[in-house]
């Protein structure tokens, strides 16, 4: 594990940024480009909660190269002709689902820092025959996306990773248009050991950075967001939190990596970490 001192928002960024870049560019038995293991599938139907049909609908790649911890769509309700945003849209499983919801009258935007899954969400967009779609490569903590226009945020699995949750929520407030509504899946934690926190690996890994759920909440609050609530959580036992950061597959997080670091680890943080869908609005 690396060394136990403050990491800067620039090396947290970084290394987030690179351990994604290089997920989506893992070739191989787990991340072949036109294969789907069911391992896999079994995962992201029994852990992060999408049916097997929705898979089925989905470009294999994306389905491949989905590295979230919830489904954030199965409980928003999108309508025809709404415009959604996609925060750390990835390798575009969450857009392509919600631009078949909205529509062609619709439109949804991917935002991810990481130019590799820009490029991937695009291929995938393209494969699925989706033209509602944009993707915009960007910071969630400074999104390049106009004041007031947004419908719908989801996000799954990436404010975690972000240094200045503060400021990620305040962007999301910013683009909001006036009753505008939020689904994010997001792991949340109790006490984390330092050695943890401090840990690069961790981090990218969406340890390091959650936070406890009460303050995930009073943060979306701050923000100026209303009727935030949890509204789904799956707690973690040794088992998951082992799967979830060991997979073998590929799983969430692009787990696979980062093994040894996070073991001695597994039996304090069962019970502790969770998978949270939470809602809000503005007002
Ligand atoms: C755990 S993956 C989840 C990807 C996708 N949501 C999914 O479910 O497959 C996290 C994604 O968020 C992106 N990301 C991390 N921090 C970000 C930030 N501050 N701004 C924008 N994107 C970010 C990463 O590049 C990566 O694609």
């Amino acid at each position: 594990m690396e060394s136990k001192q403050k990491l800067s928002p620039d090396e947290i960024k970084e290394g987030v940024r690179r351990r994604y870049a290089e997920a989506v560019s893992r070739s191989g038995s787990c991340c072949g480009p036109n294969t789907v293991t069911k391992q896999k599938v079994q995962d992201l139907v029994e852990m992060i909660g999408y049916s097997p049909e929705e898979l089925r609908a989905i470009p294999k790649d994306a389905v491949e190269h989905a590295f979230g911890c919830g489904n954030p769509l199965a409980m928003a309700v999108l309508e025809p002709g709404q415009t959604v945003l996609d925060i750390g849209s990835g390798a575009g499983i969450d857009v392509i689902m919600a631009a078949r919801r909205v529509g062609p009258s619709g439109k949804v935007i991917g935002l991810d820092m990481t130019m590799e899954m820009i490029m991937r969400g695009k291929d995938n967009a393209r494969r699925a025959g989706l033209e509602n779609v944009e993707f915009r490569l960007g910071d969630a903590e400074d999104m390049p996306v106009e004041d007031s226009s947004i419908d719908w945020i989801i996000s799954n699995c990436v404010i975690n990773l972000a240094p200045d949750k503060d400021k990620v929520f305040a962007e999301v407030a910013r683009v909001l248009k006036p009753g505008g509504q939020v689904m994010i899946s997001d792991i949340v934690t109790g006490e984390l050991p330092v050695e943890v926190r401090s840990s690069l690996e961790a981090w990218a890994g969406c340890l390091g950075g959650a936070i406890e759920e009460d303050l995930y909440l009073q943060k979306m609050r701050d923000a100026g967001l209303v009727d935030v609530e949890v509204v789904d959580r799956v707690v973690y036992d040794a088992e998951a939190v082992n799967s979830f950061f060991n997979g073998a597959d590929c799983g969430c997080c692009g787990a696979g990596e980062i093994t040894s670091a996070l073991d001695a680890y597994v039996d304090q943080l069962a019970g502790e970490v969770a998978s949270a869908k939470i809602r809000a609005r503005k007002p």
